[in-house]
This record gives C-alpha cells, sequence and structure tokens, in this order.
C-alpha cells in the first residue's frame, strides 16, 4: 500500500509517499519534499497567514509531482490521498485539502483527511512497535499537550498550556533577541555558550500547582523585561539557558505528574516526545533521565520528522486505512481549530 500525505498546515509545503508492505508493521518513505517558506516570513518575525496561502498554492502542484517522480510512482498505484485538514491555517488547509481530493476523485481512491497534531503523535510507530496506550508530550510552534494516546484516533488531553506553546515562546524570545524565525534552534544554540556567571532567577509558572497545565508568557515577559533593560553577549548566552532550563524544568514536572497519576499506570510502557521542540537535543536529554526514573522507554523522531513534514501525514493515513478502509468524507471542509480529544 502507498499513501501519499500533503502538508500545507503551516508554513512548510510538503508532500510524501509512505509504503507499507502487507502483513508489516512499519512504514517506508519513498520520497519527501518539503519546501520551506521560513526565508518569506523571516522578516515578519512569524508566520504571515495570507503570503503562507499564496505560497501553498504557487508550490504544491511542483511538490506533488517532484514527490511522484522522486520514488518513480506512477499516480495509478497510490492507494490512498492523505491531507491535513486541521488545525491550522485556513488558507494553506483549503490548498492541502482540495489537492488531495481532486487527485482521490480523478483516481478513484480513497481520500483521508488527517489531523496534523495526529500526525506528528503517531508518525514514531512508523519506524519501530510502539503499542498503545503510550503518554507523549507534543510540543511545537502551534501547540503543548500531554496525551494519552488510546488508540490510533483516541486521544486524552491530560494537560496543555492556558497560553503559549513552547515553540512560539522560544521564536519570541529570539525575536526580542533580535534574531530571525524560527528561533528554537538559535536559543538552543545561544544556551550551548553559556558559562553559568549570571542568573536571572526566571518565574516557573505553575510548577507548584496541581494541575497538569502549563503556562509560558509569563515566563516570557520577564525574559524580555531582562533583555530590554540590556544585555552583554555573556549575559545573553547564560539567559537562553535559564530560559531553556526553566522551561524544561515545567515540562518534567508537569510530565512526570501525568505519569504519576495514570489510571492504568502498568499498561503505558512508553513515552513519546514529539512536535518541533523535540528536536532539541537539551530537552530530549532530560527527558530520557526522567523515562529511565519511571521505568518507561523514552521515544523521540529523528530530527526531520520532528518539524512539520508530510511523511507523517501519509504514515497516519496509513493508521487509518488499516483500521477502516474508506474514504473520509468528500465533503468536509478543514478545521482550523481541531482538538486531538474530538477526532
Ligand atoms: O512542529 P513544527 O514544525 O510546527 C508546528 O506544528 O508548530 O514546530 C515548529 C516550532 C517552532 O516554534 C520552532 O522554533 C520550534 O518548533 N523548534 C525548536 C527547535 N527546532 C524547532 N524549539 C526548540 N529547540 C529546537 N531545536
Ligand atoms: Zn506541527
Amino acid at each position: 500500500m502507498k499513501v501519499l500525505g500533503i502538508e500545507t498546515s503551516c508554513d512548510e509545503t510538503s508532500a510524501a509517499i509512505v509504503e507499507k508492505k502487507n502483513g508489516r508493521k512499519f512504514g517506508k518513505v519513498l520520497s519527501e519534499v518539503t519546501v520551506s517558506q521560513i526565508n518569506k516570513h523571516k522578516k515578519f518575525g512569524g508566520v504571515v497567514p495570507e503570503l503562507a496561502s499564496r505560497e501553498h498554492s504557487n508550490n504544491i502542484d511542483f511538490i506533488v509531482q517532484k514527490t511522484l517522480k522522486n520514488s518513480n510512482v506512477n499516480l495509478s498505484k497510490i492507494d490512498a490521498f492523505a491531507a491535513t485538514t486541521g488545525p491550522g491555517l485556513l488558507g494553506g488547509l483549503l490548498v492541502g485539502t482540495n489537492y488531495a481530493k481532486a487527485l482521490a476523485i480523478s483516481c478513484n481512491k480513497p481520500f483521508l483527511s488527517i489531523n496534523h497534531l495526529q500526525g506528528h503523535v503517531l508518525v514514531p510507530r512508523m519506524s519501530r512497535v510502539i503499542d498503545f496506550p503510550f503518554i507523549c508530550l507534543l510540543v511545537s510552534g502551534g501547540h503543548c499537550q500531554i496525551l494519552l494516546a488510546k488508540d490510533y484516533n483516541k486521544f486524552k488531553v491530560i494537560g496543555e498550556t492556558l497560553d503559549d506553546a513552547v515553540g512560539e515562546a522560544y521564536d519570541k524570545i529570539a525575536k526580542i533577541l533580535g534574531y530571525d524565525y524560527p528561533g528554537g534552534p538559535i536559543i538552543e544554540k545561544l544556551a550551548l555558550e553559556c558559562n553559568g556567571k549570571y542568573h536571572f532567577n526566571l518565574p516557573k509558572p505553575l510548577i507548584k500547582d496541581k494541575s497538569k497545565n502549563l503556562s509560558f508568557s509569563g515566563l516570557k515577559t520577564a525574559v524580555r523585561r531582562i533583555i530590554e533593560k540590556g544585555i552583554s553577549d555573556e549575559q545573553k548566552f547564560d539567559l537562553a539557558n535559564e530560559f531553556q532550563t526553566v522551561i524544561c524544568e515545567c515540562l518534567i514536572s508537569k510530565v512526570e505528574l501525568a505519569i504519576n497519576s495514570l489510571k492504568y499506570r502498568n499498561k503505558v510502557n512508553s513515552f513519546i516526545l514529539t512536535g518541533g521542540v523535540a528536536s532539541n537535543l537539551f530537552i530530549r536529554r532530560k527527558f530520557k533521565l526522567l523515562c529511565k526514573k519511571k521505568g518507561l522507554s523514552f521515544i523521540a523522531p529523528e530530527k526531520k520528522l520532528c518539524t512539520d513534514n508530510a511523511s507523517m501525514i501519509a504514515w497516519a493515513g496509513h493508521e487509518i486505512l488499516n483500521r477502516r478502509k474508506k474514504s473520509s468524507n468528500l465533503s468536509l471542509s478543514p478545521k482550523p481549530r481541531w482538538r486531538l480529544d474530538s477526532l
């Protein structure tokens, strides 16, 4: 079975073909073509929705054709067409959804509507056995959720951010420091230069709170005030490190609370860290230690599968096709807001 996936929910136009052989559990990416719009949005310090829609619309045809060509697969050999139909920016979602629907109709094959977050959560199952239920921290530019994945389409949100997403906080701090979007990798690099000379006593929002929810806007404001007063390069390195450490402490403490409160703790064997922020090596290391302490296997996708990509959408398509052979409704509209617990 070959599924062609399309991802256009934010600032990456991506298409991929993932193959799963009969009786096999895993998938193989035959080809993926991803065009990032980062350079178009850089000067605005974030993604401009209308600009993003235009870019998706301009690039989608070329990207899908190139994916087919790179994999040497003829369109007639594709078994289903999957597209991100939410959550995300409506203009981009419309481009990918309509393109996939049109291909599905013209080839008389199923169209599969995929939730972007479901793609992030399920993608590690493309290359290794991970049984449900598992616990997952999804950290990206738009989301920060602690989830219990009970099945390929059943998710419980155990905790989530009440304001900013983690990637968003990284992006905003980098912007205040004068760096380009995306800020996550830049802050991670700055933090590596720290020498621990300066301490800023940054707040750790909700850390003492019994709930499993998170909050990052107060932390972001505290960092902004420090930067606005003027800081040296040396201070900047230490500040980036403290910011990242505090974020990580908050995430770890809430995930630990979530693990401790699981109803059927002995049925959960794995923890998955996923989403764009999961490519951060510092955060990965800390969660590996937590998993060791809790007796869970630590799993994070390889870096290129952490940030937005169409392979995860094609793989989610396979997961759906495995259980439910039929097409999604061709008349469905993309959903800019679409919670994982409402699949
Ligand atoms: O999953 P993703 O590609 O897009 C969304 O679905 O949002 O995540 C993008 C986010 C950006 O905010 C970016 O700054 C962050 O992931 N990110 C990182 C790192 N690499 C990307 N944050 C922290 N450390 C990184 N190394
Ligand atoms: Zn994403």
